[in-house]
Order: C-alpha cells, then sequence, then structure tokens
C-alpha cells in the first residue's frame, strides 16, 4: 500500500521516545497485567487463553508469551497490536509520554516530492466527495447512479460506507470543476483522472457516465478508483480503474481492506473475493472480513497486506472454469507466503455478490461456513471428476497437486495434506511423501541457487561445455534433536555476550598473563576453530549473527533480536532473554546458595562449551558409525576407522576436562 511516507523523525526524538516509553505502562493499556517477581504477567491478547502466559520485563523492555510464542520490545507490541507501522507507533509512544516530535530537515527534493504526493492525494479526496456528492444531490446522479446501485441491493449504509459515487456522462464536467477549484492540469493527469489528448490538447474524463469505486489506503486515505459502465452494451470494458501513480500502484492494494480490517482481526480470517461489488454485498450481509484484489490477479504484496491482520485466508471463486483456475493461481502463491488457505466454490454461474442478493445474508453465512475446504479436498472434487479413468492425467494431477503441498512451509500441515491426498487420490502414502520431498527438494534447491548466482564467466573464449555439478549445497546436517546444550550454549552469548572474562594466557616469554576477552568472542572463536555448528536453524542463526559481528570486530548485541522480523527467530532468542533463571543446571545443585550465573560465569561457559563439543562428537561418532555400516570401498573403511579412533580420542580428552569443571 503506498501510504504517504511521513517525514523522518530525527534519531534524538526515536532515543527520547524509547527511553521514556516504559513497557509495562504501554502494554498495561491494552492487556490487564499483574506483578510477579520481576516480571509482569497477564494474559495473552494473542491468542486466546484462561490461564496467563505472558510475560512483560520492564528491565529487559521486552514482552514474550510462552503460549504463542508472540515477543519483541514495545515498538513491536504496537505494531502487532494495533497493526501501526514503525513511525505509527513512535507517534503514538510520542504522544503517550507527551514527547514533542521533532523531524528531520528534509531536502529541496523531497519536500518537492512530498508536496507534489500531498496534492495527488488532495485531489483523490476531492474527487471522492464530487462523486459521492452527485450520486444523492444531482438529479442526474440520483436518477442513474444510485438507482443503479439499488438495483444491484446496495443499501444506502453500505454505498455511504464504501463512499461510492457517480461521474456524469459528461465530457469534462468533473475536469471543469476541478480547474474551478483551483486543480492543476498536471495533477489531475498524474491522478488520472482527466485524460489529455496531445495533438488537440483537448481533456476529458476518464470515468464519464460510470459509477465509481473509490479505493482506499489502510489509513483511509482515497488512492484512486474503478469505476463501472451502467449499460451492458459490450464496446466500452466493464471496468476502467485509475492508472498507478505515485500515491496508488494497484498490485499493493486491495479493495475494501479499509472497511475490513479490524473484522478480519477481529475474525481471525480474510475472505478473499474476485469483485468490488462482491465486497460490497458480502459486507452487507454480514461477513465484513472480505476484501478482492484490485483487478489485479493476487499479488505477494497483496498477502503480506494480509498477513498483517490474520494468516488465515478463504477464497471465495466462482463455480466457472476461470473462477477455478483463478483460485488455484492464488492458493499457490498464499501457501509460498505461508498462509493457511482454505477455499469455498460458488455453485457454476454465481459469485458471493448473486448468492447474496439471491438467498439473503444468512443463506450466504450458512453456505460459507459449511462449504469451506481444504484445497486438496477442492482440487480432488473439482479436478478428479474429469480424470478418474485416465491413469496419465491422474499422475498429472498427484504431480501438480503434491508441488503445492511443497509449498506448505508447515511440516505437520503438509504431512496432514499428504495424508488427505493419499486417502481421496487412492495414491499410497510412502509414494506421495517420497514424491514431495523430491518436490520440496527441487523447490529448495531452486531458492538457494536463487540467492547465490553463480559467478559470471570471464570475458575470453567460450569454455568447453561443463557437467552441469547442481548448486552447492550446504553439507549434510546430522539430524539428531535438538539439544539442551545447544540453547545453553545461545543462551549464554546472547545474556552474556558483552560481558568480559579474564583468561591466564602466557605471553611472548611464556609468562602467565591475564588478558580481557568478550564472551562473545570467546565461544564464537572457539566453536569456528572447530569448525562446529548447531543442529537447530535458530541457534544458528543467532551464532552466526554474532559470529559475524567478532569477524567484523563489531560488539555484538542481543537488542539486535528483539526487534529482528523474522517472528520465530524473534520468539526464540527472547524466550532465551527471559528464561535465564532456568537454563544453568550445574551450579545450583551444588551449593546451599543459588549464585546468579554470572557470579560463576568461567565455570558456567566451560562447561557450556565443552559439553556442546561432545554432542558434536557424538553426533559425528554416530555418523561416523552409519558410513561405516554402509561403506563398500577398503579405502573408505581404513579411512572411517582411522577417522573414528581420532574422534574416540577427541571425545575421551573433553570428557576428562568437563569432568574437572564440573567436580
Ligand atoms: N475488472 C477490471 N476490469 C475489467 C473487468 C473486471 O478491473 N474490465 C476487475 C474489477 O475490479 C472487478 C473484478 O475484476 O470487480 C471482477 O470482475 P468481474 O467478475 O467481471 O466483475 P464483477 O465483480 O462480477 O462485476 P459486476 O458484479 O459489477 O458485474
Ligand atoms: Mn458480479
Amino acid at each position: 500500500m503506498y501510504l504517504c511516507t511521513p517525514k523522518m523523525i530525527d534519531q534524538e526524538t526515536i532515543q527520547r521516545i524509547m527511553d521514556t516509553a516504559r513497557i509495562e505502562e504501554v502494554i498495561g493499556d491494552f492487556v490487564s497485567l499483574k506483578k510477579r517477581g520481576a516480571n509482569h504477567i497477564g494474559c495473552c491478547p494473542f491468542h486466546n487463553e484462561k490461564t496467563p502466559s505472558f510475560y512483560v520485563s520492564p528491565s529487559k523492555g521486552i514482552y514474550k508469551c510462552f503460549g504463542c510464542g508472540e515477543a519483541g520490545d514495545v515498538v513491536g507490541f504496537l505494531k502487532k497490536h494495533e497493526h501501526f507501522t514503525y513511525p505509527e507507533a513512535l507517534r503514538w509512544l510520542a504522544r503517550k509520554y507527551n514527547i514533542e516530535i521533532r523531524e528531520e530537515e528534509q531536502t529541496e527534493e523531497q519536500r518537492e516530492r512530498q508536496n507534489e504526493r500531498d496534492a495527488l492525494f488532495h485531489v483523490s479526496e476531492f474527487a471522492q466527495k464530487y462523486f459521492a456528492d452527485l450520486l444523492y444531490n444531482d438529479e442526474m446522479g440520483r436518477a442513474v447512479g444510485l438507482s443503479y446501485f439499488h438495483s444491484r441491493g446496495l443499501s444506502d449504509e453500505v454505498i455511504k460506507r464504501f463512499g461510492l459515487g457517480f461521474c456524469l456522462d459528461e465530457w469534462s464536467a468533473f475536469t471543469d470543476h476541478a480547474r474551478r477549484s483551483g486543480y492543476s492540469d498536471a495533477v489531475l493527469e498524474k491522478t488520472g483522472l482527466t485524460i489529455f489528448k496531445e495533438d488537440t490538447g483537448k481533456c476529458y474524463d476518464r470515468f464519464r457516465g460510470r459509477v465509481m469505486f473509490p479505493i482506499y489506503s489502510i489509513s483511509g486515505r482515497v488512492l484512486g478508483f474503478s469505476g463501472r459502465v451502467l449499460s451492458s452494451e459490450k464496446q466500452a470494458a466493464k471496468y476502467v480503474n485509475s492508472p498507478d501513480s505515485d500515491i496508488y500502484n494497484k498490485s499493493h492494494t486491495l479493495y475494501g481492506l479499509y472497511q475490513a480490517r479490524s473484522a478480519i482481526s477481529k475474525a481471525g480470517k480474510c475472505y478473499l473475493v474476485e469483485g468490488n461489488v462482491d465486497v460490497i454485498s458480502m459486507h452487507q450481509s454480514g461477513v465484513e472480513n472480505t476484501v478482492a484484489s484490485c483487478g489485479t490477479s493476487l499479488t505477494t504484496e497483496q498477502i503480506r497486506l494480509i498477513k498483517r491482520y490474520t494468516p488465515n485466508v478463504t477464497v471465495l471463486y466462482d463455480g466457472d472454469s476461470a473462477g477455478i483456475k483463478a483460485a488455484l493461481r492464488a492458493v499457490n502463491l498464499l501457501f509460498s507466503e505461508g498462509m493457511h488457505v482454505r477455499l469455498v466454490l460458488f455453485p457454476d454461474g454465481e459469485d458471493p455478490d448473486s448468492y447474496a442478493q439471491k438467498y439473503g445474508s444468512s443463506q450466504l453465512q450458512d453456505y460459507l461456513a459449511t462449504h469451506e475446504e481444504n484445497f486438496i479436498m477442492f482440487k480432488t472434487r473439482v479436478l478428479l471428476d474429469g480424470v478418474k479413468d485416465d491413469p496419465i492425467r491422474k499422475a498429472e494431477l498427484v504431480k501438480e497437486t503434491v508441488q503445492t503441498i511443497a509449498l506448505v512451509p508447515d511440516l505437520l500441515e503438509r504431512t496432514e495434506y499428504v495424508s488427505q491426498c493419499s486417502h481421496l487420490l487412492g495414491v499410497p502414502e510412502e509414494a506421495l511423501s517420497s514424491e514431495l520431498a523430491k518436490a520440496i527438494n527441487q523447490l529448495r534447491q531452486k531458492a538457494y541457487s536463487e540467492a547465490a548466482p553463480p559467478p559470471t564467466p570471464a570475458p575470453g573464449p567460450m569454455p568447453e561445455p561443463e557437467v552441469p555439478s547442481g548448486p552447492k549445497l550446504p553439507p549434510a546436517k546430522l539430524n539428531l534433536p535438538v539439544d539442551a546444550r545447544e540453547k545453553h550454549l545461545i543462551s549464554l552469548l546472547l545474556n552474556y555476550g558483552d560481558r568480559t572474562i579474564d583468561l591466564d594466557v602466557a605471553d611472548e616469554n611464556g609468562r602467565p598473563q591475564q588478558v580481557s576477552y568478550p564472551l562473545a568472542e570467546l565461544i564464537v572463536n572457539d566453536l569456528l576453530a572447530d569448525d562446529l555448528s548447531f543442529n537447530d536453524p535458530l541457534c544458528q542463526a543467532i551464532f552466526k549473527h554474532y559470529a559475524d559481528a567478532v569477524a567484523q570486530g563489531q560488539p555484538a548485541d542481543a537488542s539486535y533480536f528483539v526487534t529482528v522480523d523474522d517472528e520465530a527467530l524473534r520468539s526464540f532468542a527472547v524466550s532465551l532473554m527471559l528464561d535465564t533463571h532456568r537454563i544453568s543446571p550445574t551450579w545450583r545443585q551444588k551449593n546451599i546458595y543459588v549464585p546468579l550465573p554470572e557470579d560463576n560465569l568461567q565455570a558456567d561457559l566451560t562447561e557450556s562449551i565443552l559439553s556442546f563439543k561432545i554432542k558434536c562428537l557424538d553426533e559425528r561418532i554416530a555418523d561416523n558409525a552409519q558410513r561405516l555400516r554402509v561403506a563398500k570401498d577398503d579405502a573408505d573403511v581404513f579411512a572411517l576407522l582411522e577417522e573414528k579412533k581420532n574422534l574416540i580420542e577427541v571425545r575421551r580428552n573433553i570428557g576428562i576436562m568437563l569432568h574437572r569443571v564440573i567436580n
């Protein structure tokens, strides 16, 4: 959505806002919190729960729900809870704490662009008011425009709510009115409201003689229009839309989202339909959580807009073949964006609007509730009929279905689809699973080669054609369950990475000397020296962030993870940051008093690294044994036996060191 870019808030103001805002006060405005120990707890506002598992830590400035995993800082909370953008959240906090916002000085160019965009917004709003006014206060408007909307069964209430209007059937009634009100030709042309003929210099209204559907941004500003002809004569396009402009990008906009957004949040679900009138009819029938793409096939940006409110989308499509095709295309894209998708197919010849108008709102709601199905059911039901007795076409259908399942990011969901698909298509689960593994692998390779394009060959004579070796994949990970040791080491990094530890090292003359090392650097260098990595991708992602910081000589900073976009990573890191009391096992059993980890940081660190290394070695030993079992060649067997001996030796030495630390 192309929103007006707010002026930049200057860094000092941002700092002041962040210093002043108290997370427990801000969240306390939305959630009832009780103090417990150092934290405040309450019932999570992001999922339904009766017993509180939502923690707010005033000292760390972070929140985390141990039920659903939501986590972040005060700005993250406002973004999630109020659907604010970053600057919107800052402005909200500034208002709450009476902080005056200083805007950064803009360059001349930025100011001009800003003025131009402002002018486009201004004329769009002016046009919307003008068109809407004609609908009720002009004779033609009433006789033609309003009676058209009424004939389609729309009530005055929704007509007003959606800001509908009418553009007179004259060459330039709107343009003349806008010019008289002081709008420049340049602005009228840029919004596309007026079309200028280059050769004659004449101009006319783009939407003349059409009923008008304004298109709003999420914050309710008019971005553009869609205009529908009234007559059913074929020569004119049924819908004419505003061209893209500095304020309007149709593939980044959803029709009806402004009116639907709070209903979407509340219902935890968004209905996706094809047409503007479908949106309005659904709305009038009490199904307000409905949007449509603006005359384009669904785009990734539009899906991300929905995702701001819910991950659940139900696609509603006509039962004709074009409708089904569009639905299936949308499904693939929705899956790739990690959405949970369901479908409702209307009877052939009906769309949501015609169905609602014919049968009324309670029947429509009934139909939606009883005809929702997942895409496997949908696809099987719709397509299987045609291919029942044709094994080749059936095989194609299975393959295509598996390719779509491969797009589903969630393993459990995928498994569920495989089992349903097996049932409905009569194909054994194992066969589907192995097809699925192939499809997923292909997707990964594709993603991998897209992420790292091959180097462009140096200019020169054509090289010999090479045997394609395929994209280079990362070394195979040993597939063992995540161990507490991985988490423990990572939580040390997060919580104490910026502390320093004094180490005794030998100077060049062999004399002992104390050196202060940042703990993050110690851990990173130690693990990298042995070429160790983490099995758990989240642990590995955190480790990599620290390793990169160390490599660049930058201080490593856990606060990075509190605001990182990746939700899973953020949630995981924050839980480790809140959870320090649970992670250190050994020191507390040994003494009567329970020292804080920092009192014993060095011992804890050594223990953590050593036990992590043992875990890695055990994995390598198991892997070695596995390879030994299948090795055929004598040379391979000898190499593996040699490796085994080394591994066991190192394992024993580390075991001895660990024993020393613990006892
Ligand atoms: N559309 C468009 N340009 C066209 C036809 C359609 O932009 N020439 C877009 C419009 O946003 C329209 C949507 O595609 O709402 C769906 O088109 P269609 O199914 O043809 O129209 P309906 O929504 O059924 O329109 P109506 O009910 O008004 O006849
Ligand atoms: Mn229709």
